[in-house]
């Protein structure tokens, strides 16, 4: 594996990934020369520095795996990523507690003037009346975004002796309850606060979230903090808010370009910035290097990484559970795929019996790949959905208590103008899947190698003929199940090689045969 290394990355993070790849590290690239030597690479780690844009993924011919050593991911075009088959990975919680200490410095700098004081005493003054500050005791924070950050400045703000309102419209009232604190509406927020502090993610919902309408309806004297993502709080509505004096002042370690230029923030002297700092520290860096190297080697190594962002995260533990389901489920869309007819518009899943209890996204991803890749579309875990969707191919999964007597029951059909195709399959014991059903026809096979299905009349004398076809050839058959439907039988044959184009013609000559077709599985 080779590995790009396109922002400053700790060293462990790097010894880490050369325990297993070919690892180069080069900071400061030109979107150009990215887009110029990604294309060697099977995988980029990179911090926010680096702009992994649709043209850098559309050129990354033998990428994997895109590994963000930190939270924000506003940097990386997901989408792109995701239409591509690459694996884009960061690694939450990593540096959490470092970003809300950053923000607590910052509380505290802006309550008591602490850069402003600093940078005037060097300057040779002593002004002590100019920087008499406020206490945050008895004050009123209001927190946007109770995440992994949001609730460690709430554990630390409760202790300074702070009254905390929060607003996050995913999270639950029993969540903020454990927390001994009050979920709010935003406008609460901005009318009641003493201090605000953002962190959110930067969204379309979140972009300018605090904008020019929003410091009206703010406390005279409040201050706000962005230790989130530039953007966040428009910056020239808060630069404009400070200079009127509506905002006593506020404290940004983050900005909508950065290194920032021309940036209005950078011109008020009660606005207190910093270089994107929040997770600098000597541990935080450790944490999320070693963290992103260890998902990007465990993609190379064929493993699923705990922090994937564009598919289903699945524990070890839960993916034993799941192998046989998962597995049987990508045969099954395989065998769909290879008798479907043309035209088909949907894709329908249904889950019976036992496998119900389990999480089903996983399963329903392998049979959609293992269809896809039967009708020629190479896609993987990550693409497998958005290239069903990009052919026009609805999916639907559905439960069921029909699981005609087995303990788990797995329907795939096949909708289309020309009719249905549907397949039944089961996970047996604990591990072996087993195709119960293709179409009308009630079978039990197993879901390994080569299988010929042979269509044919229900009449005496057509079964043996095939099986000496075959036998002349040389073909091995490893089993032979029978179903019956009306007047016709399928015959499925399990042969441990592929059959040529000639013999199953000849199977199609056997008296009584209507059809005969090779599935690989
Ligand atoms: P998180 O995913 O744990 O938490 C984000 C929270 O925001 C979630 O609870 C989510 O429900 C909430 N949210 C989403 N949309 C919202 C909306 N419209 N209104 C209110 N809440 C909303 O993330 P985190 O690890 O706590 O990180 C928070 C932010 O801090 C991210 O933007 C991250 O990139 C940034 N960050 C910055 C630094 C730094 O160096 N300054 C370091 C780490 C993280
Ligand atoms: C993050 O999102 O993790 C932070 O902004 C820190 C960083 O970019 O390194």
């Amino acid at each position: 594996m080779r590995v790009l290394v396109s922002d400053p990355l700790s060293e462990e993070g790097v010894k880490r990934l050369e325990t297993e790849a070919k690892v180069d590290v080069m900071t400061n690239l030109s979107p150009e020369e990215l887009i110029e030597r990604i294309k060697d690479y099977d995988a980029l780690a990179i911090r926010s520095g680096t702009k992994v844009t649709a043209e850098v993924i559309e050129t990354a011919e033998n990428l994997k795996v895109i590994g963000r050593a930190g939270v924000g991911v506003d940097n990386i075009d997901i989408d792109a990523a995701t239409r591509k088959g690459i694996i884009v990975v960061n690694t939450p919680g990593g540096n959490t507690i470092s970003a809300a200490e950053h923000t607590i410095a910052m509380i505290l700098s802006l309550a008591r003037n602490i850069p402003q004081a600093n940078s005037s005493l060097k300057g040779g003054e002593w002004n002590r009346k100019m920087y008499t500050g406020v206490e945050v005791y008895n004050k009123t924070l209001g927190i946007i975004g109770l995440g992994r950050i949001g609730v460690e400045i709430t554990t630390r703000m409760k202790a300074f002796g702070m009254r905390i309102l929060t607003y996050d419209p995913f999270i639950t009232e029993e969540k903020a309850a454990d927390l001994g604190i009050k979920l709010t509406s935003l406008d609460e927020i901005f009318e009641k606060s003493d201090f605000i502090t953002v962190h959110t993610p930067l969204t379309e919902d979140t972009r300018n979230l605090i904008d020019e309408k929003e410091f009206d309806i703010m406390k005279p004297g409040v201050r706000l903090i962005n230790c989130a993502r530039g953007g966040i709080i428009n910056e020239a509505a808060l630069a404009a808010a400070v200079a009127e004096g509506k905002v006593a002042g506020a404290a940004v370690d983050v900005f909508t370009k950065e290194p920032p230029t021309d940036n209005p923030l950078l011109e008020q002297k009660g606005i207190i910035v910093t270089p994107h700092l929040g997770a600098s520290t000597a541990e935080a860096q450790v944490n999320v290097a070693v963290a992103v190297a260890d998902q990007i080697l465990a993609v190379n190594r064929g493993e699923l990484p705990p922090n994937a962002l564009n598919m289903p995260a699945i524990s070890p533990e839960v993916l034993v559970v799941m192998e046989p389901y998962m597995t049987l489920a990508e045969k099954m869309g395989r065998l769909i795929g290879q008798l479907g007819r043309d035209g088909y518009d949907k894709l329908e899943i249904i889950y019976g019996g036992t496998v119900v209890e389990k999480d089903s996204n996983p399963v329903t991803i392998s049979a959609v790949k293992g269809f896809l890749d039967s009708i020629g579309h190479k896609v993987n875990f990550v693409n497998a959905l958005i290239n069903l969707k990009e052919h026009g191919i609805t999916l639907t999964e559905s439960k069921t208590e029909a699981i005609n007597g087995y303990s788990n029951l797995i329907t795939l059909k096949l909708v289309g103008q020309k009719g249905t195709t549907s397949v039944y399959g089961t996970v047996y014991g604990k591990k072996e899947g087993r195709i119960v059903q293709i179409n009308e026809y009630r079978v039990y096979v197993p879901t390994e190698g080569h299988m010929i299905l042979v269509t044919h009349e229900d009449k005496p004398n057509v079964i043996g003929p095939c099986c000496t076809v075959l036998g002349e050839k040389g073909i091995n058959i490893g089993g032979m199940h029978v179903g019956r439907a009306g007047k016709e039988q399928l015959m499925v044959l399990n042969v441990d090689h592929p059959v040529s184009e000639e013999t199953l013609e000849k199977l199609t000559r056997v008296p009584g045969v209507l059809k005969s077709l090779l599935i690989k599985l």
